[in-house]
């Protein structure tokens, strides 16, 4: 990163409020530009004068200035930061983040964010345990927002348990890393395919697979927070389109071979999550088949190979990463895959094992190297496969 790290802070309204101005002093001293976006809540326990001090910078407290501006604050603000950093973060505010309300600055900010987002809840207990919090945390980590879990401890209600705002080092260090990390892969294309294809036996019926999306949009993503300029080549999926990306819908495995190879020139790093079908129906019938009490048989003829293809023919330097779908003997079958395909890394995931593969919002996956060295990483969730997977694009880019 050339430049300070740029670091959007969002405090709200609990009594771990007044922490902020330490924390703001721990970025300042560590050479961050921070930007204070304080809630109306907040001010009950902090007042802008001691953040706006501390920060160098007017502190941000509603969209609305009191001229009438042609610029749009929450825009200009999320196109400013390299991270959004919340603390403390409510148990309210947590809830409007993961169900997306927008109703003032700092809400409004979280949604037009493309960059990397920290939250560090801090709350009484009962709060934290609560099932509905919990459950919104979840949704807001499943996203790929970086949740520094509170401490235990002696809360200033009188209660005791998990609550307490965690350490500041550690939000800071968080946050800094996050920053940092923002431009990682600035003016770098990253071409993702992601979801299945539907292979269409005639105009009511098709064949496809069980890939909701999931994991290519997750990959997509982290790319678009890491700065780089992503291209999603996705097939039919229920997923909105992530923020940040250009999103190409595709529906069968020769419309997604179409438009990666369109794209792939170009592109410095092709990662490949789509379960492609192998094979497609010989001839797509152009009326409704009828073979009502009858067995019939169908003719399936394969499909390209359109990772191998991209390997055989990619430009210099070009990074290309396969995925693996694998229900037995999957390490051997995905070190033997990778060769076979040519590409540099592959993903391999066991598809039978519990939270992992298809559907699944989180995945278990074993990463192969060039050499067949293989790493295997525990249950996280894809948006954490996501990132430590382009930390690992990352690490082979330099080292080249
Ligand atoms: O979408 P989700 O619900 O989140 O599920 C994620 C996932 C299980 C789909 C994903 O993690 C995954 O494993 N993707 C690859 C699935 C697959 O098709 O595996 P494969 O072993 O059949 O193919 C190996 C590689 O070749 C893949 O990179 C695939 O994109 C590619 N391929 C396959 C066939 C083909 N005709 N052309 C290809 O390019």
């Amino acid at each position: 990163m050339n430049g300070s790290p740029r670091i959007l802070l969002g405090v709200t309204g609990g009594i771990a409020a007044y922490k902020a101005a330490e924390l703001v002093r721990a970025l300042v001293k560590e050479g961050a530009e921070v930007q204070v976006i304080l809630t109306p809540r907040a001010e009950e326990f902090v007042t802008p004068l001691t953040l706006a001090t501390l920060s160098g910078r007017p502190v941000a407290r509603t969209e609305f200035t009191p001229e009438p501006s042609p610029t749009i604050g929450h825009i200009e603000l999320a196109r400013w930061g390299h991270a959004l950093v919340v603390a403390p973060a409510t148990a309210n505010e947590i809830a409007r983040f993961a169900h997306g309300q927008a109703d003032d600055l700092l809400t409004t900010v979280y949604l037009a964010f493309a960059g990397p987002v920290v939250v560090a809840p801090a709350m009484n207990p009962k709060m934290w345990d609560h099932p509905e919090t919990r459950e919104n945390v979840e949704r807001l980590r499943a996203r790929g927002v970086a949740i520094v879990d509170p401490e235990e401890g002696y809360m200033a209600c009188g209660d005791e348990g998990a609550g307490r705002l965690a350490a500041l080092q550690t939000i800071a260090a968080e946050a800094l890393w996050a920053a940092r990390r923002s431009t990682s892969l600035l003016g770098v294309k990253v071409l993702v395919s992601a979801g299945p294809t539907h292979e269409p036996l005639d105009p009511v019926r098709f064949l496809g697979n069980r890939s909701s999306g999931k994991m290519g949009f997750a990959i997509a993503a982290a790319a678009a927070a890491r700065g780089a300029e992503v291209v999603l080549v996705a097939g039919p999926s229920r997923l909105a389109p992530p923020f940040g990306v250009r999103t190409v819908p595709v529906t069968t495995a020769a419309a997604m071979q179409a438009a990666l190879e369109r794209e792939a020139a170009d592109a410095k790093v092709i990662v490949m999550a789509a379960a492609v079908a192998d094979h497609r129906p010989a001839d797509a019938a152009p009326r409704k088949l009828e073979h009502k009490g009858e067995s019939w048989a169908l003719e399936l003829v394969p499909t390209p190979d359109i990772l191998a293809g991209l390997a055989a023919r990619r430009p210099a330097g070009q990074l290309i990463v396969g995925f693996a779908a694998e229900t037995h003997d999957a390490l051997a079958r995905g070190r033997a895959k990778r060769e076979r395909k040519g590409c540099d890394l592959l993903v391999v995931n066991d598809v039978t094992a519990e939270g992992a593969g298809f559907e699944a919002d989180t995945n278990v996956v074993t990463l192969i190297g060039r050499d067949g060295a293989a790493d295997a990483w525990p249950r996280m969730s894809k948006r954490q496969v996501a990132e430590r997977l382009l930390d690992r694009i990352e690490a082979e880019r330099r080292s080249r």
